[in-house]
């Protein structure tokens, strides 16, 4: 197991960062994960109430997520998804040209996916907190073994969050994520409000300089108008 993490960057405070969960055909465009994919030992970092690790589970795979929002009763959680509800349809209907209204066609409708997503969420969230499968951590730490993982997954948290989390963090942070996996994956490359993350070249350089191979490539999800690349690292 790794130390407890010892440098400055500031972690996100809790009520800053949107319980706003997506689905597994949501990841899987995201990611362009594959069937065999699937099959890997995968820890999805900052999964938050999105459904993937239930849908995974339920095809019979192997999910583990992190997400410091697991500290929290499932009850905590859905009053926190209600308590933003309003806000955040209403915030993308104030906004419609920064998002594609095509696979989601209106902020109603990107509200009820994500509304059945912690609704899948929800039920399974006791049995894989027993089982392991719901972790409450926080990036740049992740409490497992070196090589624990195939692949690791963040969604909208590294580089989304760019106003909160330096540069440094979000280094440290796919550093972290290479040390426990030996692939890791990031979606999307665009801020809150989907302008390109100023984290990106800084990350995607330092994670050269320390032997990483790291390169950006299109996915076939978009919603965030422009939002349509993953960040790809392999040792
Ligand atoms: C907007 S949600 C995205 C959820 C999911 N990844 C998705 O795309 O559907 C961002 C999540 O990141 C989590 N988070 C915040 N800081 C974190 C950290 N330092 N490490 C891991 N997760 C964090 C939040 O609690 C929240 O659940």
């Amino acid at each position: 197991m790794k130390s407890p993490h010892s440098s400055e960057s500031s972690p996100i405070v809790l009520h800053e960062v949107i319980p706003w969960g997506r689905t597994l055909n949501e990841y899987r465009r995201m990611f362009a994960l594959s069937d065999a994919d699937l099959k890997k030992r995968i820890a999805g970092c900052g999964d938050g109430p999105a459904s993937f690790n239930a849908e995974v589970t339920t095809l019979g795979g192997r999910v583990v997520s992190i997400d410091p929002i697991y500290v929290l009763s499932a009850d905590d959680i859905k009053l926190r998804f209600e308590q933003v509800y309003s806000q955040i349809v209403e915030g993308a209907r104030a906004n419609l040209e920064k998002y594609v209204w095509t696979d989601i066609a209106s902020p109603d409708e990107m509200g009820e996916r994500r509304r059945r997503a912690i609704e899948m969420f929800l039920p399974d969230y006791p049995a894989g907190l027993s089982e392991g499968r719901y972790v409450s951590a926080s990036l740049p730490d992740l409490p497992f073994d070196d090589g624990a993982f195939e692949l690791a997954l963040c969604s909208h948290l590294l580089f989304t969050y760019s106003h909160l989390l330096s540069t440094e963090m979000h280094l440290e942070a796919v550093i972290e994520m290479m040390r426990v996996a030996d692939e890791t994956r990031v979606f999307p490359l665009l801020t809150l409000n989907g302008r390109p993350s100023p984290h990106l070249d800084p990350v995607l350089d330092g994670l050269r300089q320390r032997g990483f191979t790291a390169a950006t490539e299109r996915v076939p999800y978009e919603f965030q108008a422009g939002g349509n690349e993953m960040l790809r690292v392999t040792k």
